[in-house]
């Protein structure tokens, strides 16, 4: 089968590429940045992908000049086309202005090769500061900005290209056009199926656990039933062996839910471990988010070693099967250089010793949540399955903030007034987590409130005065109750009885966009608990409405919800007893990721 590499250099972008690759129907690695060209002579093409360096850094990641002479052709893409001119002698120099963000690029070479089929004006999306200051000799210019005269070169004789901009993100529209351009000019054949992963998967499953057996925690979540179910399909019934354990985190009797639907799948081997006291009592009075996470997971660790004890399993002969996906391990730098920009309970350190002695299969690692889905259809798996939403593992966990002190807290003072656009506008006195750049950060969110019900508007003043101020990184609509009798914060943590407000406010969400038929549009709905209580709201904490778009979780944008819909939602929560005033998150990600911790 004919296969193109993608090289890492530490960004999130090679598995993004090496992911539309595929969707190409081009079967797609991905390999070290600094890999010896010798080894990528089974290849019919190279991408340099992006990376958060400079060429010029101390210790920046180069490639083998060797790669130039395989007799394939090679693409550049951001760092990828600044490696290229640097190797071949050009000169990469920091530009004058940092280009994030949208970008019109000037198409020089519009009809031929690369940027065949493409318009001579394009939107593209650029995320720089270096730039190429001189292309090497051999390259001609094909694209440019306003700000980077070679937003793309080529060579035709070689069939070396650089492009500064991703065309791999849907920010760049025709960015798959060109990425298909390249798929061509490599003559590769398209021969790439989900059908072909599955058989290639089922193989490796075998390989890799030989006559060992597999041991997984299920969740009911999409990825841990697909990877579960792949598994059974490699090795059989009696090789494989779930553990569902209730950990007091999941959605309201999903835990019955998920254990019937198992069994109705042919599911044998299956235990079901209530263990919520074990996770309250672990995390009593812990407020940090981060270390709710690790304890979670490790307490997973615990929870799986007790399991295996009491069952009389063998260590030595079970290995642990975990339904990863490809956004998990980008996110957690599952790549040599990836930066590290999340904690996934799949990589906390006792996981992460595990998979490092060889004793973790992830059937579905290479996998975005929409190759998944496809995978669980062809096995078979029921439509409710296979489209249910995204759940983190950690669960309501992390959709429940938690407060070390009561009262105003940090209160953050800011001009807030010149960009309210006729909204009152405030900063809520806890944080969140955010994403900007390639960091994780905790900032506050700010609440837009009263003003005109337009979501249009609210979200360019939002995303405004979001990027205006450092200690910002989402913003809030007030739907739900009034802020005139001020904010204040609840010393709090989790508790059986918060998540259970939590849970009877996710139910009315989450039947509310079954029975409206919201529930495909909608990509992910977290409904999230905060420490907050709002004067004039009664007594109850406040809820946040988190519901996004999005294709794979690398961004999203906030759903725009028909305001007579939001209106009767806001109606069946304000009845939930415990709920006080309700938010409507209008962030996208970034700056604000989908979840709230
Ligand atoms: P963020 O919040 O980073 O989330 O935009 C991206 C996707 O990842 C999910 N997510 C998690 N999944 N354990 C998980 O299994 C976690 O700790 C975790 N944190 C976030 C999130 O629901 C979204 O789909």
């Amino acid at each position: 089968m004919d296969k193109i590499v993608v090289l890492d250099f530490g960004g999130q972008y090679a598995h993004l590429i090496a992911n539309r690759i595929r969707r190409l129907g081009v079967y797609s690695d991905i390999r070290d940045g600094e890999i010896d060209a010798d080894e990528l002579r089974s290849y019919k093409g190279v991408i340099l992908s992006g990376g958060p360096q400079s060429v010029h850094a101390k210790d920046s990641l180069q490639c083998d000049p060797g790669i130039f002479g395989l007799g394939v052709p090679v693409l550049g893409i951001c760092y990828g086309h600044q490696v290229m001119a640097h190797v071949l002698d050009g000169i990469v120099e920091p530009g004058k202005v940092r280009e994030y963000g949208r970008a019109n690029v000037q198409i020089l070479d519009a009809g031929k090769g690369i940027l065949d089929g493409l318009e001579d004006q394009e939107v593209a999306w650029m995320s720089h500061f270096d730039q190429v200051a001189k292309i090497p000799e051999g390259f001609e210019v094909i694209a440019s900005t306003d700000d980077c005269k070679f937003a793309g070169m080529a060579n035709e004789k070689h069939l070396f290209y650089g492009l500064q901009f991703h065309p791999e993100v849907t920010h760049t529209p025709h960015g798959m056009k060109v990425l298909e351009n390249f798929v061509e000019i490599c003559q590769a054949k398209r021969e790439w199926s989900i059908e072909k992963f599955i058989a290639a998967e089922i193989e490796a499953v075998r390989e890799k656990v030989g006559d060992r057996k597999v041991f997984m925690l299920v969740s009911g979540g999409v990825d841990s039933t697909v990877a579960f179910t792949l598994l059974e399909k490699a090795l059989g019934n009696e090789r494989v062996y779930g553990l569902f354990v209730d950990i007091g985190f999941m959605r309201k009797g999903e835990r019955d839910q998920v254990e019937g639907a198992l069994r109705e799948l042919g599911v044998t081997n299956l235990k079901v471990e209530d263990a919520s006291n074990e996770f309250f009592e672990a995390l009593r009075e812990v407020y940090d988010p981060e270390e709710k996470r690790a304890i979670i997971g490790a307490k997973f660790i615990e929870i799986q070693k007790r399991v295996l004890g009491e069952l009389g399993l063998n260590a030595e002969e079970w290995i642990l099967g975990q339904g990863t996906i490809y956004p998990d391990t980008i996110e957690t730098g599952g790549t040599k250089h990836a930066d590290t920009i999340k904690t996934h309970h799949n990589r906390v350190p006792e996981v992460q010793e595990l998979i490092d002695r060889g004793l973790v299969i992830e059937p579905i690692a290479q996998l975005y949540k929409d190759e998944v889905r496809k995978v669980g259809e062809s096995l078979g798996l029921p439509n409710d399955m296979v489209w249910r939403h995204p759940f983190p593992g950690p669960g309501l966990a992390v959709r429940c903030l938690c407060s070390s002190e009561s009262g105003t807290g940090e209160v953050v003072d800011l001009d807030l007034a010149s960009d309210s656009d006729g909204y009152a506008v405030s900063v809520l006195p806890l944080k969140s987590v955010g994403v900007q750049g390639d960091v994780r950060s905790y900032k506050h969110p700010v609440v837009l409130s009263g003003g005109e019900k337009d979501w249009d508007r609210l979200a360019l003043v939002g995303t405004k005065i979001v990027n205006k101020f450092a200690e910002l990184n989402r913003a809030l609509y007030l739907v739900g109750g009034s802020l005139e009798g001020g904010v204040e914060l609840v010393k709090s943590y989790l508790t059986p009885e918060r998540i259970a407000v939590l849970q009877e406010a996710d139910k009315v969400v989450m039947d509310f966009i079954l029975e409206k038929k919201l529930d495909r549009e909608i990509w992910q709905f977290p409904t999230v608990l905060v420490p907050l209580t709002v004067g004039g709201s009664g007594s109850g904490e406040s809820v946040v409405l988190r519901p996004v778009e999005s294709e794979e979780a690398m961004t999203a944008s906030f759903y725009k919800m028909e305001w007579e819909l939001l209106d009767e939602l806001v109606g069946r929560l304000a009845a939930v007893e415990g709920v006080g005033a309700i938010f409507y998150d209008i962030t996208n990600k970034p700056p604000g990721t989908i979840e709230w911790e």
